[in-house]
């Protein structure tokens, strides 16, 4: 049987530490789908179609992989695209918290939902979207952190 997984998060944008977590599922899973929620709660930096073109793009290499935009439910979202197993990522103790519940709380809408956890490797611990907007917005330099796509997607929006 194929094991398809799901990636679901917001990606605003994609980071070298969303990367390094999507290549080490699809060395574990037969196909990852990166699926990037619409997230309107978060007022998101990228839009929906930013976000997927730019994951897209940064993804290329990946050959197992793809990448769709959703808005509703993961759970709904895993169901539709026979996606047994969720991935997240796990950076440090204070992650744990939020993504128990999320487990849970999913499994509690779909009991067949699955949740993997993954952590990265220690130079990508640090990393999180938040922090990248931030820095860059700053006109502080982000290359070590995310693709050079992306860098220059922030690059535009910087504050001068
Ligand atoms: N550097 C990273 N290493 C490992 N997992 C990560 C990393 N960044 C994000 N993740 C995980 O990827 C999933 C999706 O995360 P999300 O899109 O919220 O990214 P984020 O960096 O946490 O963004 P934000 O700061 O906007 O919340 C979550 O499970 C999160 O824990
Ligand atoms: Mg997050």
């Amino acid at each position: 049987m194929k094991r398809n997984a799901v990636y679901p998060g917001t990606f605003d944008p994609i980071t070298n530490g969303h990367h390094d977590l999507v290549r080490r599922a699809a060395g574990i899973f037969d196909q990852v789908i990166v699926a990037i929620a619409a997230n309107a709660n978060k007022t998101p930096m990228f839009t929906l179609e930013q976000r997927v073109d730019m994951a897209r793009r940064v993804l290329a290499d990946l050959g197992n992989v793809s990448v769709h935009g959703y808005s509703g439910l993961t759970v709904e979202f895993a169901r539709q695209h026979q996606g047994s197993v969720v991935v997240r990522g796990l950076r440090a103790v204070s992650d744990f918290e939020f993504e128990f519940q999320l487990a849970n709380m999913s499994r509690h809408l779909d009991r067949n939902f699955e949740t993997v956890f993954l952590t990265p490797q220690e130079q990508f611990t640090f990393i999180s979207s938040t922090l990248v907007r931030e820095i860059a917005v700053l006109g502080g330099d982000v290359h070590e952190f995310v693709h050079p796509i992306v860098e220059a997607e922030l690059r535009k929006r910087r504050r001068d």
